[in-house]
């Protein structure tokens, strides 16, 4: 849908109502009640005023606390994260804030748990980037709207590493190892890694949802780390690569000081 039609002239409310009707689907008209209310609409047209994309076009993944959209500008495709700020579970992401120092702020309200997670999410795509860890480019964030580079190939987006299994995992798992040493070598953990928050883009490994990454200063920071070597080590063994827990630990543990 385009965005200026939305809110260009006429009362919102009339443009809503007609953007309602043209979404048949009956789950898509769910999700357009849940995810578009008025505000959200506003962050949108900010950000594609400032020309951060052009238009929403369709759903990618619905999710409990958000979904995902493509957009696109002139040349280009861009993927949309919008989060709910009604029906996420803002205990679990005031788990991830608190006690994370880079975000002092400790907030009540639903709206502001939101924005920070957003911000939060925009700030690590940011640090895992300057680590040379592959995840989405960050792009812009307005409210509770998070935008980043489109990960897949002819405007499709890439298949989660669950659905699709890299064909050569003994190299994805290394590759895995050396960015996990990287986060920590830059005091970070993803603190929900699987393989359904890895993309297989065409053979190339992307990390993604990094809302929740902690730094190692985090006092649950052992405890993520230790369930995302848990769960990555587990599904590279059923690959078949000769893993498991403590070899990958030990494999990580000698690739920070090597990659320091
Ligand atoms: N930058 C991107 N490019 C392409 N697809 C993406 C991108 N970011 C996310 N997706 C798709 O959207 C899905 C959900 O994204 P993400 O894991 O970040 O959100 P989530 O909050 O975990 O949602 P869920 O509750 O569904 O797990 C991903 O599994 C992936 O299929
Ligand atoms: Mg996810």
């Amino acid at each position: 849908m385009n965005i200026d039609e939305l809110t260009k002239d006429g009362s919102l409310e009339d443009k809503l109502h007609k953007q309602k009707k043209l979404i048949k689907d009956e789950n898509s008209r769910t999700i357009f009640n849940e995810v578009f209310d008025k505000a959200t609409i506003t962050a949108i047209h900010e950000l594609s005023r400032k020309k951060f994309f052009e238009e929403i076009e369709f759903i990618i993944s619905t999710g409990k606390e958000g979904n995902v959209f493509r957009c696109n500008s002139k040349n280009n495709y861009y993927a949309i994260k919008i989060f709910k700020v009604d029906t996420s579970d803002f205990k679990h992401m005031t788990q991830y804030i608190k006690g994370d120092e880079r975000f002092k702020e400790v907030r009540k309200e639903k709206l502001e748990i939101i924005k920070l997670w957003t911000k939060k999410e925009f700030r690590n795509l940011e640090d895992f980037t300057k680590a040379k860890i592959r995840v989405p480019l960050p792009i812009a964030w307005n409210r509770n709207c998070l935008v980043m580079e489109f990960i897949g190939k002819n405007g499709e987006a890439a298949p989660r590493a669950k659905e699709k299994p890299f064909n050569n995992p003994k190299e994805k798992y290394t590759l895995l190892c050396e960015y996990i040493a990287k986060m920590l070598n830059t005091k970070l953990i993803h603190a929900d890694l699987s393989e359904y928050n890895i993309l297989n883009n065409d053979e190339e490994l992307v990390i993604i949802d990094v809302g929740q990454a902690v730094t190692t200063m985090h006092p649950n920071a052992k405890e993520f780390f230790q369930r995302d070597v848990m769960n990555m080590s587990k599904y590279f063994a059923k690959q078949g690569v000769d893993t498991s827990y403590d070899k990958m630990y030990q494999k990580i543990k000698q690739l920070t000081e090597k990659l320091k």
